[in-house]
């Protein structure tokens, strides 16, 4: 019998590609290249600054002596601060002189700044950038690894564009509801304004989160394998209102939603979910909308996937019948077998995934971690979050940080002992219908690896994830071990 002490250390290393044929390896080898650099130009910000937990320098993915040569000369010219001197300041801040003792000095005058503040000049988490061909076409992740509490920073949200993000000017943009429409209307952002308003919490996560674990674990940060999901505050006027106020003809039944940036998105929406959850939304966290999420206007369906969430909303057309647009038929669909394909799978089911331990860290010892990670559910409330150190074994309850909002990440927290053996982290939750997240195996049983050359599928994968703890305290992605 094999103990967890007698399991060999697991040093996760990206697939062998090699198997593919050129044309297939090409995405994978861009995607795993640019991780790599990722980790890299991460490991100089940080290598020498914080001790511990961040990030795993015995992962180290590149010729770190490369850059730390670089980094030496570039402290020695400038002379001062023991963090990167040369460096810019991170997006987002402002790099100021730091004194010896910032009660001997005054600090800043106030208000310098413009009036709309800055973040600290020692934080540098940032979304990635997935590595497409075009710069207009791609997305961006949000660093979970460094998320706290469940809001998403509004410059953190992920993002996905079709065609670059559009430049709109609010006193222009205008609404138009027709189709089956008995009054139809043109709406400005003023107009709009003037509804009653409505404020929630909710996720948006992109169907294509954790695309690249179906088969293999293959990134090798949360951020990668699930930084297309965010959370924000939003406000905005109930669709239900408008759609009273056009008045909807006899036999509607869908609504296209189309956006007004250079892909001009469209989607069909079914009108049961315009009538109950959806929301036309222009503020996010308490301001305007961010032009990548969709400013000025964008249309939110609560729980159901990304790329329904119609952004630089333009136009709603009501009509008894599906639009068959291209994010509908060739793309957003979910191929189960050879020949088949699921279409207009809109919610997102229960997910969970522990954001510290995560891939890349390192714990600096045997000791106590509070385990941490978010949950959701495109169905309502999480209801409960279990964990488990042994790959699935033996789950243990997780505290839920309120408050629990339906539709919403909720923060989950587990006070762990660490007893420098191998472990096999992972978190399961369940909602409040009683669906408990399932695993990557399951997941793979019922829908199989067909449907993809490369990653055997791609929407829709909210299986467990598994990291494993190495007896030197580096965490690797574990998925497909336990
Ligand atoms: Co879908």
């Amino acid at each position: 019998m094999t103990t967890k002490s007698q399991r060999p250390e697991v040093v996760h290393d990206y697939p062998d590609t090699s198997a593919y044929d050129p044309k297939t390896r090409r995405m994978m080898d861009t995607m795993i290249a640019a991780e790599r650099r990722f980790l890299a130009e991460r490991e100089l910000e940080e290598c020498e600054c914080k001790d511990g937990m961040f990030p795993n320098p015995a992962a180290s993915v590149t010729s770190r002596r490369g850059f730390m040569a670089g980094t030496a000369i570039a402290m020695a010219t400038a002379g001062a601060l023991p963090r990167l001197a040369s460096a810019a300041a991170p997006p987002g801040a402002v790099e100021y002189a730091v004194p010896e003792d910032p009660t001997k000095v005054q600090g800043r005058p106030i208000a310098q700044d413009g009036g709309y503040g800055t973040r600290s000049q020692f934080e540098t988490e940032v979304r990635w950038r997935f590595p497409t061909k075009t710069l207009e076409s791609s997305w961006t992740m949000t660093p979970l690894d460094k998320s706290r509490g469940m809001v998403t920073p509004s410059g953190l949200h992920f993002e996905r564009h079709h065609g670059g993000i559009p430049t709109i000017d609010p006193a222009r943009h205008t609404l138009t509801v027709h189709g089956m429409a008995k009054r139809p209307k043109k709406y400005t952002m003023a107009d709009l304004m003037r509804f009653p308003s409505v404020t929630r919490f909710h996720f948006i996560e992109c169907s294509g989160n954790t695309f690249t674990e179906w088969k293999q674990a293959m990134m090798k940060t949360v951020q990668v394998t699930h930084g297309l999901t965010s959370t924000s505050e939003w406000t905005g006027v109930p669709l239900s209102t408008i759609l009273s106020e056009v008045g909807i003809k006899d036999g509607a039944a869908w609504i296209l939603a189309e956006g007004a940036d250079a892909a001009v998105m469209t989607r069909s929406i079914p009108i049961d979910k315009c009538w109950s959850d959806a929301m036309l939304v222009y503020a996010q966290n308490g301001e305007a909308l961010r032009p990548e999420q969709g400013y000025p206007l964008r249309l939110l369906l609560p729980g159901w996937e990304g790329n329904t969430h119609i952004k630089w909303l333009r136009r709603l057309e009501i009509s008894d019948k599906p639009f068959m647009t291209r994010e509908e038929t060739s793309k957003y669909t979910d191929q189960v077998k050879i020949g088949l394909a699921r279409q207009f799978t809109f919610t997102m089911e229960a997910k969970s995934v522990i954001t510290f331990p995560s891939g890349e860290m390192k714990l600096p010892g045997p000791g106590f971690y509070e385990v941490t990670g978010i949950a959701w559910s495109g169905r309502g409330k999480i209801q409960r979050v279990e964990i488990s150190t042994d790959g699935g074994k033996i789950w243990h309850l997780a505290a839920l940080q309120g408050p629990v909002l339906p539709i919403s990440h909720t923060r989950f927290r587990f006070p762990w002992k660490w007893d420098g053996t191998p472990a096999m982290l992972q978190s399961r939750c369940i909602d409040e219908t009683g669906y408990v997240q399932p695993t990557i195996q399951d997941l793979v049983a019922a829908r199989g690896v067909d449907g993809h050359p490369k990653f055997g599928s791609i929407y829709h994968n909210n299986g467990v994830q598994t990291w494993l703890i190495n007896p030197d305290g580096s965490v690797v992605n574990g998925n497909h071990q336990a």
